[in-house]
């Protein structure tokens, strides 16, 4: 795991687009692994901007996003497949229909998530997938529970995390029970990993995922086992880390 301290979230932000870029630059038909949340929306408008300054072409690239909320159709505005839309894919030569989300509203959802597993089978694999993190250290929406759950499925949201999404919708009342994730092994199996943190909220998540102990209570540190795993955090997130003494 490589741990990249920034200074602030905007620089936070053009270094995940300058690795996301790069990884485009390289294989110009790369399958990315897409995040929601706060966190990624300056990363996308960096890579917005690399696009209009000439510099990315994602004309050839695919995507499939880690998440959807049950029961939201895509044009709800907060669905994910909204998200994505309005925060990237609408400012960006992508052909949307080589961008995927998880459908939060098939009536089949076993099936649903079987197909998601042999999509990224099909497009043979994540190159590269963006995280952020939740306060409970969850990614995607795979939430602190006794076993890591390996292939794409229904989970139920804690209260924190739907308090925490609480300020994207009118109401609490407002936020989904329950949403689609990809799963651990989904994730751990793209090529490379990066995983954005900022601000202080996510102070705790970071140490225990980056120097805690290994285990499905702390989602996100089983990124330690990953063998290209590049974590961006502002000097907020990482201010445990240095507290305790381990950077
Ligand atoms: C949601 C998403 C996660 C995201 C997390 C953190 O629950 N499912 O993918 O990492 O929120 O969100 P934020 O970046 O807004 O703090």
């Amino acid at each position: 795991m490589i741990i990249i301290k920034t200074k602030n979230y905007e620089e936070l932000s053009k270094k995940a687009a300058d690795i996301i870029g790069s990884v485009v630059v390289l294989k110009p038909d790369a399958v990315l692994g897409l995040a929601t949340g706060s966190t990624p929306v300056g990363t996308y408008k960096e890579l917005i901007k690399g696009y209009e300054e000439g510099k990315l072409d994602f004309s050839k690239v695919k995507s499939v996003n880690l998440d959807e909320y049950k029961g939201l159709t895509g044009d709800h505005d907060q669905s994910y497949r909204y998200f994505m839309n309005t925060n990237l894919f609408n400012h960006v030569n992508i052909d949307k229909a080589n961008t995927n989300v998880p459908s939060g509203i098939v009536e089949d959802g076993e099936a649903e998530c079987e197909r998601y597993n042999q999509l990224i089978k099909d497009l043979g694999g994540i190159d590269l997938q963006l995280l952020g993190i939740g306060g409970n250290a969850h990614i995607g929406f795979n939430e602190p529970c006794d076993e890591f759950v390996k292939g794409t499925h229904l989970v139920t949201l804690e209260e924190g995390t739907r308090e925490a999404n609480a300020r994207f919708f009118a109401s609490i009342d407002e936020v989904p029970t329950q949403a689609y994730t990809m799963g651990i092994q989904n994730i751990m199996s793209a090529k490379k990993i990066l995983l954005l943190a900022n601000g202080k909220a996510k102070a705790q998540a970071v140490y225990d995922t980056c120097f805690g102990p290994i285990k499905p209570q702390v989602p996100a540190s089983i990124l330690q086992l990953h063998e290209d795993c590049i974590v961006i955090a502002d000097e907020d997130a990482l201010s445990l880390c240095v507290e305790k003494g381990v950077l």
